[in-house]
């Protein structure tokens, strides 16, 4: 089975950080293995300890196996340029996020914001795991929300696709072009102290 390739290898942090942030990259290149169930649990654990508005927990996790009847109908949910490397994916998911606190039925402002916290925790579990994690977001929300019947409180964020690393001899030529751990703009330009603007 193939190894996934080590972020850390291709990449510096300008700071001191924990190497799992480097590590962790998007690949494209998957084996078309089925992902052990208790592997994808541990992705939803991890997923689980994410920090939320209130402790909302608003993120809900839709999937699809390969090896199960529902896959067609999430495979179908991506666009052409997803699907040409997802085809190797063992799991799709699709993100969704409840837009109304479950309380009280209030517009709960950051959802989208813990919705992706909540990713980013999957994420940085599969790729302690040796998983290939690959948030999208190239694919039809319209045809998410009918297909997989999702409320109209709860907003489709993002799809992601979760596999066993494979050879990228077998992506397309212009994706495997880009198969590798990608730079970063630097912390002056993400960070500034003080107002947006000085004034
Ligand atoms: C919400 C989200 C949507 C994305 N959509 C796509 C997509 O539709 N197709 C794709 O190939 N990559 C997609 N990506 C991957 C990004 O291009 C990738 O995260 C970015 O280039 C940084 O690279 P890295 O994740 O390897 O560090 C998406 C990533 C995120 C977080």
């Amino acid at each position: 089975m193939a190894e996934l390739p080590r972020g850390r290898e291709h990449r510096t942090a300008d700071h001191p950080i924990e190497p799992i942030f480097l590590d962790r990259w998007s690949p494209r290149a998957m084996s078309g293995a089925p992902v052990d169930p208790s592997d994808l649990l541990r992705l939803f654990e991890a997923a689980r300890w994410a920090p939320s508005t209130y402790n909302e927990q608003e993120w809900l996790f839709l999937y699809a196996r390969r090896e199960t009847p529902q896959w067609p109908a999430f495979f179908g949910l991506l666009m052409e340029a997803n699907q040409v490397w997802c085809v190797r994916a063992g799991v799709l998911i699709v993100v969704l996020s409840h837009k109304v606190f479950g309380r009280n039925g209030m517009p709960n402002p950051v959802h989208t914001f813990d919705a992706g916290a909540a990713f980013e925790n999957l994420a940085l579990q599969g790729a302690s795991m040796g998983l290939v994690v690959h948030g999208m977001a190239g694919f039809d929300r319209g045809k998410a929300r009918a297909t997989l019947r999702v409320p109209d409180d709860y907003e489709v964020e993002a799809m992601i696709a979760v596999g066993h690393p494979g050879d990228p001899a077998n992506l397309p030529e212009a994706i495997r072009e880009r198969e590798a751990p990608s730079g970063r703009k630097p912390v002056a330009e993400i960070a500034r102290e003080g107002p947006f603007a000085a004034g």
